[in-house]
């Protein structure tokens, strides 16, 4: 099928990639000049595993190309996927302005049936609004290219994007039942089949349910991890452990394992902005949730807690300290910082007069750039990138863990105690068995964990 994605971001690469490698011929727009030429000069944009290799395949067989001609995507595909940004307005709520942008170009330049596909997170009611901006802009030039609205929200992961989006758990598709939207089911129907070869995933419902379908799951991902992370610092209390906890809990299938880690706090482009733009949906509504207000404030209140652990164990001025800190993206592997917890982590740690030594193994070019907005350039010398993890320990008062990346899980625990100025580890992710680092000689602080 010929398919246009429009935004060529995270989601919008992995979608055409991943369509391309199905046999689809795929237009990839995006209005950022820098990355389309990266991409034509081979070159990916992010770090995201596995994706370089299939669009690499792709481009070569001719099935993926990628551009900044509007008018040029709008012919080329009768499916158009908008799949731009949805950040946060000044409000929390989600802002429409590159999703109608998109629409807009749409309407201008289509010539017979599309079916447009809202990829992108939008708050319910957005497809009717992307109809409308399309139909403004037909009716100007009078033009009447007939078009259906359907919402195909992404449940992808960063880190695991491509394997997500080629084995979904589910396919959710929105659409109408006029018969323009019946046009679209079979179009939908039809791209989608390859993946509903052994059994059936798509759910098909109303625009509005599926809309309102991917708020609510990531909703209820950050519920789970504020509720855990609420308890683990009750266990820290209260002498529990909340690993043990988790696995006590994980082990009814009613609850179910995933998600139910404690640790630094959640970050990302998704989970902090789409809790909030439910909330602001609510608003919008004369209803208030109660739940989603705590969530957030929890996990606001979990992302300084690694700070409040150093400030409780080396005291509240910090100056003439030095810290090291492994892992800054706000998961592993990627090299995303957008509302990364170690971002909290080091504002505090330099504001309080600290020298940091900080390693990641993909992120670190992408941490200078908003390190260096989230501090101003002169604060930027106090914070030192090291080439090797182990390169951040020497002189160190502590060794503060934010992510969990693999490389980070079996270190040699003896090089770290030799050169540490103290054997202390604060571990934001729960890496390190307490009972071994205690036989190690570390004085260990993770999440919950003060059994
Ligand atoms: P992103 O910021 O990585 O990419 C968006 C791209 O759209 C950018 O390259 C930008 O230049 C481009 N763009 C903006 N306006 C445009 C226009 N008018 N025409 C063409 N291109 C335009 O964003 P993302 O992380 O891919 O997220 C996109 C949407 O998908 C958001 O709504 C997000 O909530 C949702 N989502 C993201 C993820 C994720 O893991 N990142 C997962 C599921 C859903
Ligand atoms: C999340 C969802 O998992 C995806 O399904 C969704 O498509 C996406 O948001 C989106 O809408 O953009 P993502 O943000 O890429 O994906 O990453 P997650 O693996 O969900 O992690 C988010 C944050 O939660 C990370 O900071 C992670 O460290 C944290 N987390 C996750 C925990 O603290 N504990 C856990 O048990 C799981």
């Amino acid at each position: 099928m010929k398919i246009t994605i429009i935004g060529t971001g995270y989601v919008g690469l992995v979608t055409g990639a991943c369509l391309a490698e199905l046999g689809n011929d795929v237009f990839c727009l995006d209005v950022d000049q820098k990355k389309i030429d990266l991409l034509n000069n081979g070159g990916i944009p992010i770090h995201e595993p596995g994706l370089e290799e299939v669009v690499a395949r792709n481009r070569a067989a001719g099935r993926i190309r990628f551009s900044t001609d509007v008018a040029a995507s709008v012919a080329h595909g009768v499916l158009q996927f908008i799949a731009v940004g949805t950040p946060p307005d000044e409000d929390g709520s989600a802002d429409l302005q590159y999703v109608l942008a998109a629409a807009r170009n749409i309407g201008r330049h289509m010539d017979g049936f599309k079916v447009i596909v809202d990829k992108s997170t939008v708050p319910v009611g957005t497809a009717d609004r992307v109809a409308a901006a399309i139909r403004e802009e037909l009716s100007a030039r009078g033009g009447n290219g007939e078009f259906s609205v359907v919402s195909n929200p992404e449940f992808l992961k960063e880190g695991a994007a491509v394997e997500d989006f080629m084995r979904p758990d589910r396919i959710v598709i929105g659409h109408d039942d006029s018969p323009a939207g019946q046009r679209a089911r079979d179009m939908m129907k039809l791209l989608y089949a390859p993946f509903n070869r052994n059994h059936e995933r798509t759910y098909w419902m109303d625009v509005r349910s599926a809309e309102f379908t991917k708020y609510a799951a990531n909703a209820m991902l950050a519920t789970r991890i504020s509720f855990m992370n609420e308890l683990a610092n009750l266990a820290d209390q209260v002498g529990a452990d909340i690993e043990a906890v988790r696995q006590g809990i994980g082990s009814d299938p009613r609850i179910g394992y995933s998600f139910l880690y404690a640790g630094a706090g959640y970050g990302g482009s998704c989970f902090p902005k789409d809790v909030q733009a439910l909330e602001r949906t609510a608003r919008q509504y004369d209803r208030e949730l109660l739940i989603l207000q705590a969530v957030e404030a929890v996990n606001d209140r979990q992302k300084r807690v690694l700070g409040d652990k150093v400030v409780s164990r080396f005291g509240g001025d910090l100056s003439g300290k030095h810290f090291a800190v492994w892992g800054l993206a706000f998961k592993p592997n990627t090299d995303d910082m957008r509302e990364a917890p170690s971002r909290v982590l080091l504002q505090e740690l330099i504001e309080r007069g600290a020298t940091v030594s900080v390693y990641d193994p993909v992120a670190m070019a992408e941490a200078r750039r908003v390190l260096e907005l989230d501090l101003g350039a002169d604060k930027m010398s106090r914070i030192r990138f090291a080439e090797a993890p182990m390169d951040t320990l020497d002189g160190a008062q502590a060794l503060v863990i934010v992510t969990e990346w693999k490389a980070f899980r079996s270190p040699d625990f003896e090089a770290i105690k030799a050169r540490l100025v103290n054997p202390v580890i604060i571990d934001g992710r729960n890496l390190y068995e307490p009972g071994l680092m205690t036989q190690q000689g570390i004085e260990y602080h993770g999440i919950g964990r003060s059994i």
